[in-house]
């Protein structure tokens, strides 16, 4: 894994984005994945305005969204395919050539699953995935424990996930799942780039980067990946 270390939020999203439009610019037809939650958003921003500006032809990259909270959709406050439709995708001049959204709320969740995973083999690899990492080490909704040779699956929310999911959403009825692309499909992209800013961050971001690789921390896994860039501002790397 290498690190960079920014000196403020302002600071790596702007790297950040600069490093998905330089790895967009190489190849020819891309696959590529954001997640959703607060990291990303000033680096989907940056994105958009280069995108716009038109600094880099997005016509033959793909999209697929990372993960999403079963029970939400994309009408609904705080779910990733919202922040994906209203960041992303409704704010672009010029259109991906395809894209796919997690449907949380589809009747049948299982078909939704199988459609993200057909989706994965039929374009992917992943060109580039952009990772942000939960408070327990999750990625997407791979959780504390999730079994490494996964492709996309459903899977009970962690205990952390559930304390912190109020900050996105306020739900009478607690959400029990998420639906995420597998950590095979994450490791199998040709880059990674995990995103990490602030100080609640710095824990589990050293735990991720030079603990040991274990599913408890499933972002330790990315140190078996050869392309990953961990970018974080300084709160987020203090324990590095
Ligand atoms: C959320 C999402 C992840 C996200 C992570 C960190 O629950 N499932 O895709 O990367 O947790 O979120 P945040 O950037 O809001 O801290």
């Amino acid at each position: 894994m290498k690190l960079i270390v920014c000196k403020d939020y302002e600071e790596m999203s702007r790297k950040a984005a600069a490093m998905v439009v330089e790895s967009i610019s190489v190849a020819e037809e891309q696959l590529i994945s954001f997640p959703g939650g607060e990291t990303p958003l000033d680096m989907v921003k940056e994105f958009v305005e280069m995108v716009n500006a038109g600094t880099v032809d997005i016509s033959r990259t793909r999209f697929v969204q990372l993960d999403e909270w079963v029970g939400l959709g994309d009408k609904d406050m705080g779910s990733c395919a919202q922040f994906i439709r209203i960041n992303l995708l409704s704010n672009l001049k010029y259109p991906f050539l395809d894209f796919f959204l997690i449907n949380g709320l589809a009747d049948d969740i299982q078909k939704e699953r199988v459609q993200l995973n057909e989706f994965i083999d039929r374009y992917g690899p992943l060109s580039l995935s952009v990772l942000g990492i939960g408070l327990n080490g999750h990625l997407g909704f791979n959780e504390d424990g999730v079994d490494f040779d996964s492709d996309a699956h459903i899977i009970p929310l962690s205990e952390t996930t559930k304390q912190v999911m109020g900050k996105y959403f306020d739900r009478e009825r607690t959400l029990e799942y998420g639906i995420t692309q597998g950590i095979k499909q994450i490791m199998a992209a040709k880059k990674v780039i995990l995103m990490a800013s602030g100080e609640h961050k710095a824990r589990i971001l050293a735990k991720a980067f030079s603990g040991p690789v274990t599913n408890a921390v499933p972002a330790s896994v990315l140190q078996r990946h050869d392309n990953c860039v961990v970018i974080a501002d300084t709160d987020a790397a203090k324990e590095l």
